[in-house]
């Protein structure tokens, strides 16, 4: 029995001691050896780069600028020394500067096990931090994936380039995974201010003042109810999808601490490893304080854009480079205006080096490995202007993988290149990766997608010239009345004022601004305010979209936590004596967003009896409760007899029928009513 305990206790104390060592080696790196020591003739911005490995477990990079320490072999980023603070990463043990991806439900850190230098040069160091996945060693816990993490610290430069190569090969196990993220958590102490646009920047909350708050609808939106860390912000509402950007405007955000002054910067210079094209919306920075870089997600989309593949499916892509820019001010100046005017003129001159140079992989091509695609766009459509076609002013022109009009929507497996043609529909694609393609299109203004019929092959030096491409969108008739504009988004029709006691005053409460109004929290709300007793009516002529039609159709809430569908009505008025044939009418119903809804048409007396037309069961997008103006875009075409439509005044009823919660909708795009054909 002695015995036994005793073994007990031996075996605890050898345990202890390997736990003991195991916290020891995720903390040595506030033993990170000072380095300094170099010519102090020499300026810091001319020093050579170096790799020092000192301890087996951890690998540094020194610019004199910048030092950055990595756990070895896993590549996670330990330890970042700038401006003499020790570490801008939070004091913890993992998970401060790291890969992963959502797998199975849960978030799966993308670990190394082999350390490998790449480029080592006075100007330039290059390192690889890589898995390799064994098919030939089957296990559950491995996802089915070789990743290979990069590194690139450059001489005089402050801050440092990654990018990941992301491969299977034929013959691995099958795999869903539908996040991937670069994630960068800051010291809690030092960073207080954040930026993501002009708009959006201010002294944020502390993960305190949240965890002291009051949850509200969902776990990420916090009324910040005690603010012990900045009492101003006492009342206000924290939510990070209220910093979600559309990724081709997501090419700087970050944080400043301004004792003593540093901002934090991720620099996205390109969106061709991104997915679902250009207006896809992801998270930035939040409270915490964190820094992303999100290179895919079914946020404000769909599942459909998860990363599924078949056993035996190979793939390869490279996601990345971004740069992680990291800046001072002067004793002088404003940090807050310097720090961030400064990161975004670093993002301009990233934007003009793309693409890089300087990395080493085979999988990202040089400048002169890649193609240009170059063309004129109009657009064709006799109702609009029956002598000659129309402009297609800053359309958005974009190579994707081959498939189906709109289908890049939903794509994510391969790159995309997206540009915005000239005001008079003229547009280059540059910096094309080789492969093959669709070029796909839509144009503000005018209804639904564009494809062009061929597939294009683009090979190093490709210069393809595409001229005279004409799209002519779904129509029928003349547009007897619409409501909205067709350009994907709901941001033109009403936007309720927020709750005064809900707010987020995104600038520091300058409000000399409306555009940020749609990412206020609650908003949805305000319908059941706004129309107590029945639901929104629009008359064509009499309304304006802008002022009478509520930006997202919301469920009505009916007491007792019950949500219920509801029924707009559009009413207008035909004249037969405006049409020359008695040919059917058309509806285009173009939607910005749909959350487990149902759209059901009816005209007139229909309203008793089945709808003319349903949408079924569409959407995931969760863009109403996410604040996002739009998620993913529907067209419906709806063909209408003549016969349900009479002279005089007429009624369309737009049912969304799904009830059951707050966030189940839709958001329209553009409607528009055309008549029976020109003969
Ligand atoms: C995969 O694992 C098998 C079995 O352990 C080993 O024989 C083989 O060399 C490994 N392959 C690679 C590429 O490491
Ligand atoms: C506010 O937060 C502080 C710090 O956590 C706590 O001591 C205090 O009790 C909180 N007050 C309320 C009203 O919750
Ligand atoms: C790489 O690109 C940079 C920035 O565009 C340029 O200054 C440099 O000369 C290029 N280097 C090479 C080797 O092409
Ligand atoms: C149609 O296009 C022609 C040529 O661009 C222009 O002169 C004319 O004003 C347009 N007509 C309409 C109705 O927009
Ligand atoms: C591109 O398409 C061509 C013709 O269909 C085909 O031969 C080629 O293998 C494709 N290339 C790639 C990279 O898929
Ligand atoms: C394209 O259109 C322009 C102007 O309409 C015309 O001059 C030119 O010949 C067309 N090019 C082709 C290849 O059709
Ligand atoms: C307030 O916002 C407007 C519009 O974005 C901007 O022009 C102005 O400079 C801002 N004012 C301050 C004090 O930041
Ligand atoms: C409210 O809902 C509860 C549970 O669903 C139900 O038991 C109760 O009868 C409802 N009350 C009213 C007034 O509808
Ligand atoms: C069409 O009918 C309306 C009355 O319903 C009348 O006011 C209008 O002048 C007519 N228009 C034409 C072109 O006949
Ligand atoms: C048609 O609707 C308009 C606007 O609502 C209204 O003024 C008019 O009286 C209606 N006409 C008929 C015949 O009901």
């Amino acid at each position: 029995m002695r015995q036994r305990c005793a073994l007990f206790l031996w075996t605890t104390l050898v345990i202890l001691v390997l736990l003991s060592l195991s916290v020891d080696a995720g903390r040595s790196y506030h033993n990170i050896p000072r380095r300094a020591l170099r010519s102090s003739n020499i300026p810091k911005t001319q020093y050579g780069v170096k790799i020092v490995i000192d301890t087996p477990n951890q690998v540094v990079l020194d610019n004199g600028l910048v030092q950055l320490t990595f756990y070895n072999p896993g590549g996670d980023i330990a330890g970042i020394t700038y401006n003499g603070i020790e570490n801008l990463l939070e004091n913890m043990d993992r998970n401060r500067g790291y890969w992963d991806v959502m797998w199975r439900g849960a978030l799966y850190g993308l670990q190394g096990t082999e350390f490998k230098i790449i480029t080592e040069r006075e100007d330039q160091v290059e390192v690889s931090f890589i898995n390799t996945y064994n098919a030939s060693i089957p296990s559950d816990s491995t996802i089915p994936l070789t990743v290979d993490k990069r590194y690139i610290m450059q001489r005089g430069r402050s801050g440092f380039y990654a990018y990941a190569i992301f491969q299977r090969d034929e013959g691995w196990p099958e795999l869903a995974m539908n996040q991937i993220r670069l994630v960068f958590k800051l010291q809690q102490d030092k960073f207080h201010y954040m930026a993501v646009s002009d708009t959006r920047k201010r002294f944020m909350p502390t993960a305190e003042d949240r965890n002291n708050g009051k949850q509200l609808a969902y776990p990420e939106a916090v009324l910040l109810s005690n603010a012990t860390s900045n009492p101003i912000l006492a009342g206000e509402v924290d939510d990070k999808y209220q910093y979600s950007m559309e990724d081709k405007d997501s090419k700087v955000h970050g944080w400043i601490c301004t004792d003593p002054s540093v901002g934090f910067w991720m620099i996205t210079p390109s969106t061709e490893f991104r997915i679902g094209g250009p207006i896809k919306q992801d998270l930035t920075s939040h409270v915490g304080p964190t820094t992303m870089s999100v290179f895919s997600s079914s946020h404000y989309s769909s599942r459909q854009l998860g990363l599924i593949f078949q056993q035996g499916e190979a793939w390869k892509k490279v996601f990345g480079p971004v740069f992680v820019y990291l800046n001072l001010a002067g004793p002088n100046s404003d940090p807050t205006t310097t720090l961030w005017t400064n990161a975004k003129e670093q993002m301009l001159e990233e934007v003009k080096n793309w693409p890089y140079n300087f990395t080493q992989s085979q999988d990202f091509p040089a400048s002169d490995q890649r193609g240009l695609v170059f063309g004129h766009l109009q657009v064709n459509d006799q109702y609009i202007n029956d002598s000659s076609l129309v402009r297609a002013s800053s359309a958005y022109v974009g190579l994707a993988a081959p498939g189906d009009i709109g289908s890049w929507q939903t794509e994510s497996k391969g790159y995309q290149f997206w540009t915005r043609a000239d005001n008079n529909g003229y547009f280059v694609i540059e910096h094309v990766r080789p492969g093959n393609y669709s070029l796909y299109a839509w144009v503000p203004g005018i209804v639904g997608d564009y494809k062009y019929e061929a597939e294009i092959t683009i090979k190093p030096g490709s210069r393809i010239r595409l001229d005279n491409l004409s799209y002519e969108p779904p129509r029928s008739g003349p547009t007897l009345w619409e409501i909205g504009i067709p350009d994907r988004s709901a941001a033109e029709f009403y936007i309720p004022e927020p709750y005064p006691t809900l707010m987020n005053k995104f600038d520091n409460n300058n409000h000399s601004d409306d555009s940020d109004k749609f990412r206020q929290y609650g908003l949805w709300a305000r319908y059941g305010e706004l129309y107590p007793d029945h639901d929104l009516i629009y008359t064509v002529g009499v309304n304006s979209y802008r002022n009478d039609w509520f930006y997202a159709q919301v469920t009505r809430n009916i007491g007792n936590n019950t949500y219920v569908g509801t029924t707009w009505q559009i009413q207008f008025e035909v004249r037969r004596n405006m049409t020359t044939s008695g040919g059917d009418y058309t509806l285009r119903l173009a939607l910005a967003s749909a959350e487990y809804a149902e759209l059901q048409v009816r005209f007139n007396e229909q309203i008793m009896g089945p709808p003319l037309f349903s949408t079924r069961l569409i959407g995931e997008d969760n863009a109403i409760a996410r604040h996002g103006i739009h998620g993913l875009y529907w067209l419906f075409n709806v063909n209408v007899p003549s016969t349900l439509l009479r002279e005089g005044n007429n009624t369309l009823y737009l049912t969304q029928s799904r009830g059951g919660n707050t966030f189940r909708g839709v958001m329209y795009d553009y409607i528009r009513l055309e008549g029976p054909p020109w003969q």
